[in-house]
């Protein structure tokens, strides 16, 4: 009741949303209500969780980084864990990238990288995007992606754009000639897509091969590629960002997510170094003129720091092979059922399309909800990315939940 008096939610119609759940503990694959009710936490909470609610080995980091140092602005200053996550980073992307532009959150991520690329690319120049893409909610990211029915009060504020139909895997009918048609319009500065998979969009994967030859063209013609890897990167896909499955990586790489393990909002834009240099100039105007107050905010770049070191262990990387086997194996037996429009597995990430049916998406967060598994279905698209410590007993639970709606 408190909550109904005062808070406005994200992407809900209060006018007839069921209230929210309170949630007052986090363990694990787990979020625990007020009176112990456990809810098995199916797609990450919002897609930030790695390696599980309230780890102790990053809330330990965070504490002892609040102690020593709690902020300071990064226009003149510095300080190490800002430093170390930026080298960290770099070392595990593919090679080429060489700085990192802290922001606050996938969109911000997102903001910087459409306006780096427009500033270099010259006044005028448009952005080209996929048809059914997420940027994320500032004016630049939802513009980018173009018109859909969550940004309608918006379209008259929105630049030009072009867009494309993304390239279907096994489709060969990709339709190059329009492609090239647009590049060589001569007014395209950027492209920017979510590289192999379209997440907020309905979790539709892309040929990694198509989308390769894309960049490449753009990269003859000198336009600038961005990769948002905001819900790819740290692992979702199988590898550690889904450009490591390009042939040629993105001029600018976008993250934010998963970078804390879900426990801090912090975005990234990575560039290459002739990007980078091509902003020096004896002209201050010249420079990226574009900051946040908590930007790499120290505790945050601590968080990060700590996640990183999670994600690159042993462990971690067995435990997205073994939730990426469980779902293969899941697809095998279940993928071709006849309520089912597609069954694709991409790493962690398992999506089911279902043939369309009335109120679908309402029945079957309801059902999941009874169930005490948390999901939140795109439409008929209903997905699962589970925080990488899920067990495989917690994996089996989701699946004989899923089993149901298919028989
Ligand atoms: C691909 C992609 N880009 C950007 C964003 C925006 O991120 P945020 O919600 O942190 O602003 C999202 C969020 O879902 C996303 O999936």
């Amino acid at each position: 009741m408190r909550d109904l008096a005062c808070i406005w939610h994200p992407f809900t119609q209060a006018y007839s949303a069921p209230a929210p759940i309170p949630i007052f503990k986090g363990e694990g694959a787990y979020l625990y209500s007020e009176t112990g009710e456990a809810y098995l936490d199916a797609i990450s909470s919002w897609w930030v969780n790695l390696h599980g609610h309230a780890h102790p080995y990053i809330a330990e980091r965070i504490a002892q980084q609040a102690r020593e140092l709690e902020h300071v602005m990064f226009a003149g200053f510095t300080h190490p864990q800002a430093i170390l996550f930026a080298e960290r980073l770099l070392a595990c992307l593919p090679s080429g990238y060489s700085r990192v532009f802290y922001s606050d959150n996938g969109s911000t991520a997102v903001e910087a990288a459409l306006k780096i690329a427009l500033q270099a690319s010259g006044a005028g120049k448009k952005i080209l995007s996929f048809t059914g893409a997420y940027h994320g909610d500032t004016f630049g990211a939802m513009a980018a992606a173009g018109k859909n029915r969550f940004n309608r009060p918006f379209w008259p504020y929105f630049f030009e754009i072009h867009s494309i139909e993304p390239p279907t895997p096994g489709r060969e009918e990709f339709s190059w000639r329009a492609f090239e048609k647009i590049l060589d319009g001569e007014d395209v500065g950027v492209f920017i897509f979510e590289p192999l998979i379209q997440g907020a969009g309905g979790m539709r994967l892309h040929s990694a091969k198509v989308l390769s030859q894309m960049i490449a063209m753009c990269r003859d013609r000198g336009i600038c590629t961005i990769g948002d890897e905001v819900m790819t990167g740290f692992g979702r896909t199988g590898s550690l960002f889904a450009c490591d499955r390009l042939d040629l990586a993105p001029d600018i790489l976008c993250l934010s997510k998963g970078i804390t393990g879900g426990f801090l909002p912090l975005g990234a834009t990575v560039v290459r170094e002739t990007l980078f240099a091509s902003f020096l100039s004896p002209d201050f105007d010249k420079a990226f003129l574009h900051g946040h107050s908590y930007t790499a905010n120290p505790i945050v770049c601590a968080a990060a720091n700590a996640s990183l070191d999670l994600l690159l262990s042993e462990e971690s990387a067995c435990a997205r092979n073994r939730i990426a086997c469980a779902h293969q194996e899941f697809q095998k037996r279940w993928g071709s059922s006849s309520k089912l429009l597609r069954c694709d597995v991409l790493g962690t990430i398992l999506a089911l399309e279902y043939r369309p049916e009335e109120n679908l998406s309402e029945k079957l967060s309801l059902l999941f909800r009874e169930k005490k598994i948390l999901v939140r279905p795109l439409q008929n698209v209903l997905y699962f990315m589970p925080p990488y410590c899920v067990s495989s007993e917690d994996l089996n639970k989701i699946y004989e939940v899923i089993t149901m709606t298919l028989a």
